[in-house]
């Protein structure tokens, strides 16, 4: 590493997301509109010898050391251990964050392709809530799907739960038992202004500070170490293993934050609310070097801004959804 990506408030990025794609299988009322998405042409996504491109001079010049796989949905891109393969030679923190449905298929050859850590996102285990929130009847299919990662060797697994007040706030307690007796670390993400149906509303998210007193009413936990990820993290004193929260509404961790995305056509966005983004893509076809690359890099992150302000006069919404963002 030569240098590092900096910006004007002096946050060192390390952490680098990557869609493959913008598509899904399911249809999350918190993140896409039932019908309607246009897909991104195959032709205008990034092909695995471009991300890996983009990939390996960003480890290798500016020393990232993460990089997770989203979408959309990472596993329908085809043959994705073949891009997995690619980066794990990189030899980086390797991980993707997926819907789980199509785990039971994919997950031993993602695990052979090199990649370490598996996020699932999963917000309700009654399968009608389940229908209603994804649109699609693939509960058990996401139940297997966790267990298919548990036993393919990934370790943590770790389960996502947006938790939306009035919508599945009563299963809080539900979740937390759920990743006690499977080993696996669940986190509570605060609902964020992403959702394509804009349904989104301040009085619909339960905060940080209400799920950490419901759990804490029944189990005794104390806050673990959190450096720069987005998750506050706590263990249960009985060593029945660790719960976090996500709390970008109401604890904003903007200032700490380490985290740069690249969307599935090519994007470079310094922050998921980022309002300008840069199309590396025609970088890349255009015949950029190298060192132009990385140029437009450090300018990109140098001109980052200080946080998202969700919930004050200035934010701007990003006409991007979730899945169009990269999670
Ligand atoms: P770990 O490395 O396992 O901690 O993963 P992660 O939490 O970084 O990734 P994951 O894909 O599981 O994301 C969990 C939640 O964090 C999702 O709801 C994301 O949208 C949210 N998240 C991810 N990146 C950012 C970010 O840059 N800013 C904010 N505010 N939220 C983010
Ligand atoms: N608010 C919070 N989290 C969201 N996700 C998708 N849309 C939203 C939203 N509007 C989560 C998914 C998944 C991760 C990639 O982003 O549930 O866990
Ligand atoms: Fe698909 Fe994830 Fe969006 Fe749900 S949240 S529709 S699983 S991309």
């Amino acid at each position: 590493m030569s240098e590092q990506l900096i910006d004007t408030f002096g946050r060192v990025h390390r952490d680098l997301r990557i869609s493959v794609t913008d598509r899904c299988n399911f249809r999350c009322t918190y993140c896409m509109p039932e019908e309607g998405m246009d897909w991104t042409p195959r032709e205008e996504l990034l092909t695995f010898e471009e991300i890996e491109r983009l990939a390996r001079l960003l480890v290798d010049r500016f020393g990232i050391d993460g990089i997770r796989i989203t979408g959309g949905e990472p596993t329908v891109r085809a043959h994705l251990p073949v891009l997995i393969k690619k980066l794990a030679d990189l030899g980086v923190d390797l991980a993707l964050t997926t819907n789980g449905a199509t785990l039971r298929l994919v997950a031993h050859d993602l695990r052979e392709a090199g990649l370490k850590r598996i996020n699932i996102s999963l917000d309700t285990f009654d399968r009608d809530r389940f229908i209603r929130l994804t649109r699609r009847d693939e509960l058990a299919k996401v139940l297997d799907g966790i267990n298919a990662a548990i036993e393919a060797g990934f370790e943590p697994v770790k389960v996502n739960c947006v938790v939306m007040k009035g919508v599945n706030d009563d299963e809080i307690l539900d979740f937390v038992r759920f990743g006690r007796d499977n080993g696996v670390v669940v986190r509570f993400i605060e609902f964020m202004p992403l959702d394509a149906d804009e349904i989104w509303s301040e009085d619909k998210v339960m905060s940080q500070a209400e799920i950490v007193e419901l759990i804490s009413a029944h189990y005794a936990i104390e806050p673990l170490e959190r450096g720069s990820a987005p998750a506050a993290r706590w263990r249960y004193t009985d060593g029945g293993g660790e719960v976090g929260v996500i709390a970008t509404v109401t604890e904003a961790f903007c200032e700490s934050c380490d985290r740069i995305r690249l969307t599935a056509e090519g994007a470079f966005h310094n922050c998921l609310f980022a309002v300008k983004n840069y199309d590396m893509r025609a970088m890349l076809r255009g015949g950029a070097t190298d060192d132009e690359i990385a140029d437009a890099l450090k300018g990109a992150v140098h001109d980052k801004w200080a946080g998202h302000q969700i919930g004050q006069v200035h934010f701007i919404r990003p006409k991007k959804s979730m899945s169009q963002l990269g999670g």
